[in-house]
């Protein structure tokens, strides 16, 4: 037949295991990149010029590479430049972090310049210390732009955590290809990798608009 899962079908365990190991890469790349995200974003909105000129010159690099290229760079270039050879999955959770990280402060920085600059001018006529403003006027604000397209930042990572399989990570997309390259069957692993990273967005899809929901109650 052409499309037959029966001699796959035992397989589709082992292909299932690497649900864990995705899933487990993608949080810790997400919770890394939001971390430093944060802090190049805070660089980039104060007032010190030498960080924002580092924190745009970082972002520039990051999403002017293509990912694929920045991870087997640190797979492959952290033993000949430290001696060290790091595992395939914090290669991948390094670069995956350093990579979201760029994304991430983009998407802080948007959102908080994205909020009405009246806003701003009103708290400093009322004289509100500069803190308070941030914290109780503009972020709030800011919260509203910045929490959808995080949540999108998020399911970019978890579809792209799929190119970890090319220095040998155990996710879902490695597991796949090793199921393909013993039955020599392509389409039939591949659909259940690919139904397991639809189910895996279309989860992430609802819990984002969840979200928007509970944020639009306040307008
Ligand atoms: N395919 C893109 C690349 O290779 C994805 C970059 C990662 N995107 C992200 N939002 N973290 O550059």
């Amino acid at each position: 037949a052409i499309i037959d899962f029966s001699e796959i079908f035992p397989s589709v365990p082992f292909i299932l295991k690497g649900i864990v190991t995705t899933l487990q890469f993608v949080v810790v790349s997400i919770i890394f990149g939001f971390l430093l995200g944060t802090l190049l974003a805070l660089c980039k909105i104060g007032g010190v010029k030498p960080l924002r000129w580092f924190a745009d010159a970082y972002t520039s690099i990051f999403r002017g590479t293509p990912l694929i290229l920045q991870l087997i760079v640190i797979y492959n270039a952290t033993p000949q430049v430290t001696g060290y050879k790091i595992s395939a999955f914090v290669a991948g959770v390094l670069t995956f972090g350093l990579n979201s990280a760029a994304y991430v402060s983009e998407i802080i920085r948007g959102g908080i310049n994205a909020v009405d600059k009246g806003q701003r001018e009103a708290s400093m006529a009322l004289g509100i210390p500069k803190s308070a403003m941030m914290r109780q006027i503009i972020l709030p604000q800011a919260l509203k732009n910045i929490l959808p397209s995080l949540m999108n930042e998020f399911i970019t990572l978890t579809k792209e955590s799929a190119i970890v399989a090319v220095i040998g990570t155990m996710d879902i997309m490695r597991r796949a290809q090793i199921v393909s390259a013993d039955s020599y069957r392509y389409l039939e692993p591949l659909l259940v990798a690919g139904v397991i990273y639809y189910v895996m967005v279309m989860i992430l899809t609802v819990l984002g608009r969840m979200l928007e929901r509970r944020m639009s109650r306040s307008d």
